[in-house]
């Protein structure tokens, strides 16, 4: 298995990603590589400005929601402390809850997907994941572990726009799937067996 890879996960509102990426974290590090788990929006200003306006602190609409996860997503791949290029470079193993599939999906729901896929080509050609990982959850089972787990619901979190996005994910993935490695995995089964599915697919990378 190589040991630097650049692995993203996607997926719906709660579909488990952070959980799959603490356990994928795990298995390579007791493996012996050097791993460096991250996420989007991160948790620079811009990430905190995105987060506000989820929250509902700031309103924003939706070009200017998608242009700044683009400038999140320039600082996540170029800022010299622990960017991603860096961190390739480094030698890590680098895992990211969320990428460029995020944007397609969510903003391709308020506006054309061309659109969305050709803002975030610069940041799509200087880095692409080895593999995208998108974990496959009804957005039923969405909206109901968020529910859960939450108190009041962000931007986006509504049973109608979880399905949109269900939907957009699948048309990208479809549009992209020539240029991208992809992996779509039932989400609605325990923890433990959908990270080691993750884990055979990417021993054989
Ligand atoms: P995400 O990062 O995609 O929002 P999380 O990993 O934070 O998702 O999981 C969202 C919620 O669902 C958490 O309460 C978590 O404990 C729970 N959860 C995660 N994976 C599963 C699973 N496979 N089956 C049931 N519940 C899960
Ligand atoms: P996140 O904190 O990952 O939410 P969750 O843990 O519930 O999956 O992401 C916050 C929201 O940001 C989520 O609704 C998806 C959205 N998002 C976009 O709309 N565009 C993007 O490019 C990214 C990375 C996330």
């Amino acid at each position: 298995m190589n040991k630097n890879l650049f692995i993203a996960f996607e997926g719906i509102d709660g579909s488990g990603k952070s959980t799959q990426v603490k356990l994928l974290a795990e298995s390579l590090t007791k493996l012996g590589h050097k791993v460096y788990s991250t996420f989007e929006p991160t948790d620079s200003d811009i990430g905190h400005l995105i987060r506000n306006i989820f929250a509902h602190k700031t309103e924003a609409n939706h070009q200017t929601i998608a242009a700044l996860f683009l400038a999140d997503r320039f600082n996540h791949l170029l800022n010299k402390t622990n960017g991603l290029l860096k961190m390739l470079e480094d030698g890590y193993t680098v895992i990211t809850d969320r990428y460029c599939f995020s944007s397609y999906a969510y903003h391709s729901v308020h506006m054309p997907m061309d659109w969305v896929i050709e803002i975030n080509k610069p940041c799509a050609k200087l880095l692409q994941p080895d593999l995208t990982i998108y974990i496959d959850i009804s957005p039923e089972e969405s909206m109901d572990r968020i529910t859960k787990a939450r108190e009041s619901a962000e931007l986006y979190e509504t049973l109608e726009n979880l399905t949109n996005v269900r939907n957009t994910y699948i048309e990208a993935f479809e549009l992209l799937k020539s240029n991208e490695k992809i992996f779509i995995t039932d989400g609605n089964r325990l923890p433990d067996l959908i990270a080691k599915d993750i884990f055979g697919i990417i021993s054989g990378l």
